[in-house]
C-alpha cells in the first residue's frame, strides 16, 4: 500500500482516539464527578467512582497509546520534527504536552501514587478529595479543548495569516 494511505489511516485513527479520549474526560468532568459530589453517602461515592473511573482509565490507556503512536507516525511521515523548534507550531507542542501529562498520570502516577493517595484523602475528607479531583479534571479538560481547537485551526492555516 502507498505510504499516503497509511498517513490517512494514521490521521483518522488519531482523531478517533482524540474523540474517545477527550470526550471521556469531558463526561467525567462535567457529568460524573458533579453527580458524585452531590451524593450524601460518601462510602458509596468512593466505591462508585473507583468502579466507573477504573473502567474509563483502562480505555483511556489504550486510546492514549493509539493517539501517541499515530501522532508520532504522522510527524515522521511529514518529516515535521523541526516544528518543535518553531513557535508558530505551538499547537504541536501543546498536543505533545497533553499526551505526556496523560501518559504520566495514567501509566505512572495513578497506579503508583494517586490511587492510594486519593483513597486515603477520600476516607479522611470525601468532600475535599472530590473537590480537588474535580479541579484537576477541569484543568486537564480545558487544556485539552484548547489543544483540539488550536490544532484544527493550526492545521488549516489559521495562524499563518
Ligand atoms: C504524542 C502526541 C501527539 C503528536 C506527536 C501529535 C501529532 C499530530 C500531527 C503530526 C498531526 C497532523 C498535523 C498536520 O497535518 O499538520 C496531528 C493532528 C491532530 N491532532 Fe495530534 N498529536 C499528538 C497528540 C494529540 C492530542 C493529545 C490531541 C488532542 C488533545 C491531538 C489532536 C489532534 C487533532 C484534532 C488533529 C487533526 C487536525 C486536523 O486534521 O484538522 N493530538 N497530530
Amino acid at each position: 500500500m502507498e505510504n499516503f494511505v497509511y498517513f490517512g489511516l494514521a490521521r483518522a485513527l488519531h482523531v478517533v482516539g482524540v474523540v474517545l479520549w477527550i470526550g471521556g474526560v469531558a463526561f467525567v468532568t462535567t457529568t460524573l464527578i458533579p453527580s458524585l459530589r452531590k451524593m450524601a453517602d460518601t462510602d458509596n461515592r468512593l466505591t462508585l467512582f473507583e468502579q466507573l473511573e477504573g473502567k474509563f482509565a483502562f480505555q483511556a490507556r489504550i486510546v492514549t497509546l493509539v493517539t501517541g503512536l499515530s501522532g508520532f507516525y504522522m510527524m515522521e511521515y511529514m518529516n515535521a520534527w523541526e516544528r518543535y523548534q518553531q513557535l508558530q507550531f505551538w499547537w504541536i507542542h501543546l498536543m505533545t504536552l497533553i499526551w505526556l501529562i496523560f501518559t504520566l498520570v495514567l501509566f505512572v502516577l495513578e497506579p503508583l501514587v494517586l490511587h492510594r493517595r486519593f483513597r486515603m484523602l477520600a476516607n479522611e475528607n470525601s468532600d475535599r478529595a472530590f473537590t480537588l479531583l474535580h479541579r484537576g479534571h477541569k484543568v486537564l479538560l480545558i487544556l485539552s479543548l484548547i489543544t483540539v481547537f488550536g490544532t484544527v485551526a493550526g492545521v488549516h492555516g489559521l495562524f499563518l495569516i
